[in-house]
């Protein structure tokens, strides 16, 4: 019988890809098949994250509950993953000598070796180096294929912005040879997949070796908007996503990409972490309020319907009241959808850790709490506002809440529930906006119009017109069936 591994994810999109991609390579490797339930696991993975929060003492807590387990099953092994075990490494086994493995973001290909190496030597392994990009190399293809599919194109961060942990546990900035990208969206959008989201610390940071991944030095490189380019040209790719963007990497290619590419979705997330000056020198994050002003404002001009998201920082060592107003100031002024916003967590090891603090805790969070408000005040804006438009619906599935109902994502990333048939799963259709709630949006499918694809096959004798041989590919709604003029 086939092994079963239940996987853990915290933290980012990052994340949650590795953590498929651990799957994959324990899947082609040993035919290890995933579980819901640690209980039934022969191997159980944490894949953490340490960007914020008391991260290391979640997952010893976390480990601390799966630890019996070991008793009931003496076979099952336990890996510890991503950030916190990049960060730790040994330490990890030392401080809970029932972990197995530890392995880094960089490192989760070598798995399946590792797990082998333990069980033939019975010592805890732990490899959390930074191989750079043999990790791509080395990945299966996916296993199962959605109709959004997840594509990393670079891994790491050399921006070492004060407060983050990112570049000292995922390493510096490596971008992955521009065919080997290409290859990997073709193969997905010939497995069904019809969006593809672009995944990287910083995507327009992006420089892809050309020419394949030999060792010739005077090979050109791809940058992001190319990149870009390239994607949209791919038979059966009919949306592109990317996360994260930063602002100081933002050029003009890539604005002027909102005009020749039309694939390319409506939302930008950009992180923004503060409105003021002073605090995002002190973050280091390399661009003035004015800088990033003009990229949205740039962006708006090619694509006036644009979507913007964005991350914040509250309460970085040093914020003023002041400092907090202009942050509060710029996301009415930029009008920000739909955004994250976060309590400055310190991170060891990083310089901002260093940093002294004069404000109480109270104030930051009554801080964050008026920053959300006015955030989620915005986000609810832009869904009324699209109340009554026709939106370009990518359906994923079945709606959650909704039992019969199919839901998509918008262009602008809002989740949409209509009716309609299961056959318009995996399909790009018109959807009415009828109704914001409080997180989704409710509309009607719009069937196309004459010449399009919807008829139903009329009765025999009756006054309609069959559509020609191959036009019919999805019936309408129940009650939607329309006379041909
Ligand atoms: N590459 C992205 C960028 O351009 O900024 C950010 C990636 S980071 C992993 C995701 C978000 O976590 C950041 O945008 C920031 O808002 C938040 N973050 C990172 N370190 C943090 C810390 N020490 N405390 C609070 N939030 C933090
Ligand atoms: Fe972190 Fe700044 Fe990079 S937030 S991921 S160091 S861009």
């Amino acid at each position: 019988m086939a092994q079963k591994l239940y996987i853990k994810t915290f933290g980012c999109q990052m994340n949650e890809y590795d953590s498929a991609k651990m799957a994959d390579v324990l899947a082609a490797a040993d035919g290890m098949q995933t579980t819901a339930d640690p209980a039934e696991a022969d191997v159980i993975v944490f894949n953490t994250c340490s960007v914020r929060e008391k991260a290391q003492e979640k997952v010893f807590h976390d480990l601390g509950r799966v630890k019996h387990l070991k008793q009931a099953r003496p076979g099952l092994l336990i890996g510890v993953g991503g950030c916190v075990a990049s960060q730790e490494g040994a330490a990890i086994v030392a401080r809970a000598p029932y972990v197995d493995v530890v392995f880094g973001p960089q490192t989760l290909h070598r798995l399946p070796a590792l797990l082998e190496a333990r069980r033939r030597t019975g010592k805890a392994q732990v490899d959390i180096s930074f191989p750079e990009i043999e990790k791509f190399d080395r990945l299966p293809p996916a296993q199962r294929v959605g109709v959004s599919a997840f594509v990393s194109i670079m891994e790491g961060c050399s921006k070492y912005c004060s407060f983050c942990v990112v570049p000292y546990t995922r390493g510096e900035e490596v971008s992955r040879p521009f065919e080997d990208v290409l290859t990997e969206v073709a193969e997905l959008a010939l497995s069904g997949a019809k969006e593809v989201t672009l995944l990287g610390q910083n995507v327009n940071a992006y420089r892809g070796h050309v020419g394949g991944a030999g060792g010739d030095d005077a090979r050109e490189s791809a940058d992001f908007a190319l990149l870009l380019e390239y994607v949209a040209e791919i038979p059966g790719i009919e949306r592109i996503r990317y996360t994260t963007s930063h602002p100081k990497d933002f050029t003009q290619r890539l604005i002027d990409a909102y005009g020749s590419i039309p694939k390319l979705a409506s939302h930008v997330h950009l992180p923004l972490q503060s409105g003021s000056d002073r605090v995002l020198a002190g973050m280091k994050r390399g661009y003035t309020t004015l800088e990033y002003k003009s990229i949205i404002r740039r962006l708006r001009a090619v694509r006036p319907d644009i979507s913007i998201s964005s991350d914040f920082i509250v309460g970085f060592p040093g914020e003023t009241q002041s400092d907090f107003e202009a942050t509060m100031k710029l996301v009415g002024e930029l009008g920000f959808d739909d955004s994250f916003s976060f309590l400055y967590s310190p991170r060891p090891g990083t310089p901002a850790a260093e940093l002294a603090d004069a404000t109480p805790l109270p104030v930051k969070k009554e801080r964050l709490a008026l920053l959300q408000a006015q955030i989620e005040a915005q986000a609810g804006a832009v869904s009324h506002a699209m109340i009554g438009s026709a939106q370009q619906v990518l359906v994923e599935g079945a709606a959650k809440k909704y039992s019969g109902e199919l839901c998509g994502r918008s262009s602008n990333n809002r989740t949409v529930n209509f009716a309609g048939p299961p056959e318009l799963i995996g399909r790009m259709v018109e959807v009415q906006i009828t109704a914001a709630l409080a997180h989704t949006l409710r509309g009607e499918y719009r069937v196309p119009p004459s010449g399009g694809e919807c008829r139903v096959p009329p009765p025999v004798g009756e006054n309609r017109v069959p559509p020609p041989v191959g036009e019919c590919r999805v019936p309408p709604p129940a009650g939607e069936c329309r006379l041909v003029e």
